[in-house]
C-alpha cells in the first residue's frame, strides 16, 4: 500500500520524508488554506523538496469542464511530471476526468462518499479515487466499508483505477484498509506518526538500553567496544 502524506506543511512534510517510506504528497484547497501563503509558490516549494518522481496531487477549483482542463495544464505546466490533477466528482468534473484522461493526464477523483461516485470517476480514466474516509464516518456511514466497497467493485469491473483512501484521523481506520489491500492512503503527519509508535515499544527499548548501558556504561553503543 502506497502512503502519502496529506499537508502543504513542508515543515511536517520533511519530517516525515525524514523517516518514512512514502510516495508523495496530497493537497487541496483547505490544506493549502492552512499554509496561509500562496499556494502556487507553496506547491513549488513542496515539489523541489519530494524527491524526484514522487506524486504530488492538486486539486483545480475550476466549475466547467473546459476551466478544470485549462487549469490542468496550467498545473502541469507549473508542477512538472507525476503531478495528479485532482478534480471534485460533480457532473463537469468527470466530463473532464474523461477528456484529461484520455489525453494521457493523471486525475485523482476526489470528494468521494459514494461507492457509485468512485466507479463512475474510474469509468471515466481517474488513476485514482479518493473516498473520504473520517468525514464518512462523522456522517454517520461507515468510511471504511465505502472505501473497501469501491476498491472491490473497481477489481470486479477490471477497472484499473486505484482508491487512495483519504481523510482518516486514526490509525485503526488506515490499518483496516492497509489490511484488506487498498493501494494507497494519505493521511496528515500526526496520523502517520502514529501508525509506529507503542508506549509498550517505547518500554522494551528503554529495557535495552538499560541492560547494555549497567553491561558497559551508560551512554556506550557497540562502537564504543572496537578494539583501539
Ligand atoms: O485529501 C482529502 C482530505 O484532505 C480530507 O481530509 O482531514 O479534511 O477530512 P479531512
Amino acid at each position: 500500500m502506497d502512503l502519502l502524506i496529506d499537508t502543504a506543511n513542508l515543515e511536517g512534510i520533511k519530517r516525515i520524508y525524514d523517516v518514512f517510506p512514502i510516495e508523495g504528497v496530497t493537497t487541496n484547497p483547505s490544506i493549502l488554506k492552512q499554509e496561509g501563503k500562496n499556494p502556487l509558490e507553496q506547491l513549488k516549494k513542496i515539489r523541489a523538496f519530494i524527491p524526484h518522481g514522487a506524486q504530488l496531487h492538486v486539486q483545480v477549483i475550476s466549475q466547467t469542464a473546459e476551466q478544470i482542463i485549462k487549469e490542468a495544464e496550467f498545473i502541469l505546466s507549473e508542477l512538472g511530471d507525476n503531478t495528479y490533477i485532482k478534480i471534485p466528482v460533480f457532473n463537469q468534473g468527470i466530463k473532464a476526468m474523461k477528456i484529461l484522461s484520455s489525453r494521457g493526464i493523471n486525475t485523482t477523483a476526489t470528494a468521494i462518499y459514494t461507492p457509485m461516485q468512485g466507479f463512475i470517476a474510474g469509468k471515466a480514466g481517474a488513476k485514482y479515487v479518493a473516498p473520504y474516509v473520517n468525514r464518512l464516518d462523522n456522517i454517520g456511514f461507515d468510511g471504511v466499508d465505502v472505501a473497501k466497497n469501491i476498491h472491490d467493485m473497481l477489481k470486479r469491473h477490471k477497472l484499473e483505477t486505484k482508491v487512495l483512501a483519504a481523510s482518516f484521523k486514526n490509525t485503526q481506520q488506515v490499518l483496516t484498509l492497509c489490511e484488506y489491500g487498498v493501494e494507497a492512503i494519505t493521511a496528515a503527519p500526526d496520523v502517520l506518526e502514529q501508525l509506529i509508535n507503542h508506549q509498550i515499544t517505547s518500554i522494551a527499548i528503554n529495557d535495552f538500553n538499560n541492560d547494555f548501558a549497567s553491561l558497559v556504561g551508560e551512554g556506550k553503543t557497540m562502537l564504543d567496544l572496537k578494539k583501539k
